[in-house]
């Protein structure tokens, strides 16, 4: 019988290897008895939501606030804080020849919610990637199928600098900042080219390089022998970063981060007893952790479902923050911010059923707010393409050269509530509020803006779709009435119908990076200093308590498509293909329009009409033309 909470918490496991989910080359794999074959990233297949609580929760609670004006919280953090990490191999997917207009609708999304939006491009495939003065056909990028090392799936990259122009040239158009990889597959000579080139290029956007991705996994990966240990590793660093140093070519010599150690390698013990800090001070912008709770790379490892319900609380996400509470305490403390630039439900492309549901959402809330509370400047959720579960967003497979429409995934949703939770002041200070007397399944957070609870975002991570497990948060207040968004699914396991404030993306293949529908926000009447919030099970309430902290107000506005930016000429699509409506052309758009289950829609703000894709006639014809259902 599955029951909650009884796995033991598999933080910082041994042999947690890397994300090697590379775009396009893994070909799905069937599963024996399985229907679908297809894509990870499409795969419908769901779990079951986990079972209710031995012990239910109290479902009617109080919470009091701090309004002191001296809370304990956190330092003051940014609304980019839960940003997405893309793996190096995928950077075509956002820029390469064109600017994608999807890509640039989600950003502005976040960017109206919590600020401009913090970004990195790198991974496993950083370490071989070559910046090369052109390519064949004119194209940015190029990726060759041959293992650098044992592990076949990852290529080797060769890009030109117009990858970077397209980042450079996102950030203009929205403030984006950046995280880049450096590799560091070799240090004598080391390869600083993508420093050399890359500074005047992202200029003011650039917010650090990485260099080095996990060389705790380098001798795992073959880059290093068996025998490569911390201080190899430190001797290294510090060779290349004196290379930084006397290298004319590069003018900010102090913007590097690292270690960026995944699992095998204790950070406690090179930051405590290896000095890392102190050692590289000078020269080392961010202290930056590479971690996923889980590893999913033996698959027969863990059984999904289980795991599910051990997600499913908030024990889970404290423990994660938990263990790197000091660390980051004492980096802070030298001055260097501290950076979860890798992240997602489980390494080697996340659970099915699990990374890509509502779980997942519930999950990336929980953890990104109980990491800004210990000091976290950043959470980066990765972005692994097609073979991964767990996308934030996913372009489709090259094949689907039309409608070229894109695939939202539940962790899209966290980092959207996370970035409006968070806001733009930059001075948003974050606690958890032991709710509910620090219940494991219905936490939630305070955000305070001048010293001053300013949001709430209360999470609901029981399955109940009889509604008997919604709960009422009665909240300590002077205000008159406090305004509500809603971030729901129908279930825990739902890999569809989220929708946050009313609004969607969309299901697989629907999306051009805009939110669909009308925008929803409820006005809760207080009476007698206390509000009642109630939370549904699944859900979170993201909970405006003045009204300077709401926002964005109904009126924001979204990112035209008439910003399609043409970059290049480009080898990957056909010349034209998102020249109009965000890629698809308008003999689909009308299709599609016809085969809308509901009346189109303008949105609240009125910018923009909407067109509800629905049906499954339409559906089907999209997914086959996409060779992506094999079954
Ligand atoms: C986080 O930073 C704030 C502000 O500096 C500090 O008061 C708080 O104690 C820190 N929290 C932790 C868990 O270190
Ligand atoms: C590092 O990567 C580059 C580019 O892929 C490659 O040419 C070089 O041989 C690699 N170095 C080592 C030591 O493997
Ligand atoms: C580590 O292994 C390499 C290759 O086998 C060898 O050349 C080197 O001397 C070894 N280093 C140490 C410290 O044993
Ligand atoms: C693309 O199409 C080819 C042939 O139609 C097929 O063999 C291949 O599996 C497809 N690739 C993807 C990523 O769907
Ligand atoms: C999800 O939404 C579709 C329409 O977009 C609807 O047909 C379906 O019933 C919904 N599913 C659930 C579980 O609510």
């Amino acid at each position: 019988m599955l029951t909650r909470g009884t796995l033991p918490v598999f933080l910082g496991a041994v042999g947690v290897l890397a994300d090697v989910s590379i775009y396009p080359y893994p070909v799905p794999i069937p599963t024996p008895g399985a229907a679908y074959v297809g894509w990870q990233a499409y795969d419908p297949t769901t779990l079951a939501d986990p079972p209710l609580p031995q012990s239910i929760p109290p479902l009617d609670f109080q919470i009091q606030l701090d309004t002191s004006g001296n809370p304990t919280a956190s330092q003051a953090t940014l609304g980019s804080f839960l940003g997405i990490s893309i793996e190096m191999s995928l950077s075509e997917a956002v820029s390469a020849s064109w600017l994608r207009p999807q890509f640039l609708n989600f950003m502005s999304a976040l960017k109206e919610r919590g600020g401009p939006p913090v970004l990195r491009l790198g991974g496993n495939t950083q370490e071989k990637a070559e910046l090369v003065d052109s390519l064949p056909g004119g194209a940015s990028l190029a990726k060759f199928a041959i293992g650098p090392t044992g592990y076949t799936n990852t290529p080797t990259l060769q890009y030109t600098l117009d990858i970077l122009k397209a980042l450079r040239a996102a950030s203009d158009l929205l403030e984006i900042k950046w995280f880049l990889g450096v590799p560091m597959n070799q240090t004598d000579p080391p390869r600083l080219e993508i420093v050399e080139k890359g500074e005047t290029v992202m200029g003011e956007y650039l917010w650090g390089w990485q260099l080095g991705n996990e060389p705790d996994l380098y001798a795992l990966h073959n880059y290093r022998s068996s025998n490569y240990t911390e201080l190899d590793y430190m001797d290294e660093y510090q060779s290349i970063l004196a290379d930084v140093t006397a290298d004319p070519n590069i003018q900010v010599k102090n913007n590097f981060g690292g270690p960026g150690v995944c699992c095998l390698w204790d950070l406690g013990d090179l930051i405590n007893n290896q000095n890392y800090l102190g050692r590289f001070g000078s020269q080392l912008n961010s202290l930056i952790i590479e971690h996923y709770p889980l590893d999913n790379c033996d698959p027969s490892a863990h059984d999904p479902q289980q795991v599910l319900n051990s997600y499913m609380i908030h024990s889970f996400a404290q423990a994660f923050s938990g263990q790197y509470s000091a660390i980051a305490a004492t980096a802070n403390a030298a001055g260097k911010p501290v950076i979860l630039l890798e992240t997602n439900t489980a390494s080697c492309n996340g659970f099915r059923g699990l990374s890509d549901s509502f779980a997942a959402a519930l999950w990336a809330t929980d953890l990104a707010l109980n990491l800004a509370s210990v000091n976290f400047t950043h959470m980066m959720l990765h972005l692994g393409g097609q073979a991964a579960y767990y996308n934030p967003f996913v372009p489709p497979p090259h094949n689907a050269s039309a409608p070229f429409m894109w695939t939202v995934g539940p962790p899209m949703y966290a980092i959207l509530l996370v970035a409006e939770a968070l806001g733009t002041t930059g001075q948003a200070r974050v606690a958890d509020l032991g709710a509910n007397g620090n219940n494991a399944y219905t936490p939630g957070y305070v955000i305070y803006e001048n010293n001053q609870p300013a949001r709430l975002v209360l999470l609901n991570y029981m399955g109940d779709t009889s509604g008997a497990s919604d709960y009422t948060a009665h909240v300590a207040t002077d205000a008159s009435q406090v305004k509500v968004r809603y971030l729901v699914a129908p279930q825990v396991i739902s890999k569809t119908n989220i929708t946050f404030a009313g609004q969607s993306f969309g299901g697989y293949f629907e999306s051009d990076g805009l939110l669909r529908g009308e925008h929803q926000t409820e006005t809760v009447q207080c009476s007698g200093g206390s509000c009642p919030i109630r939370v549904p099970a699944p859900g979170i309430a993201l909970v405006f308590l003045t009204d300077s902290a709401y926002s964005p107000d109904d009126d924001f506005k979204t990112f035209a498509t008439s910003h399609t930016t043409k970059m290049h000429n480009t080898a990957a699509l056909p010349a034209g293909a998102l020249e109009t409506s965000n890629g698809m052309n308008g003999g689909i758009r009308k299709t599609m329009k016809l085969a809308s289950t509901s009346t189109n829609k303008k949105n609240a703000a009125g910018h923009r009409a909407d067109t509800k894709i629905g049906g499954a006639l339409i559906l089907a014809s999209i997914l086959a033309g996409t060779g992506v259902f094999l079954a």
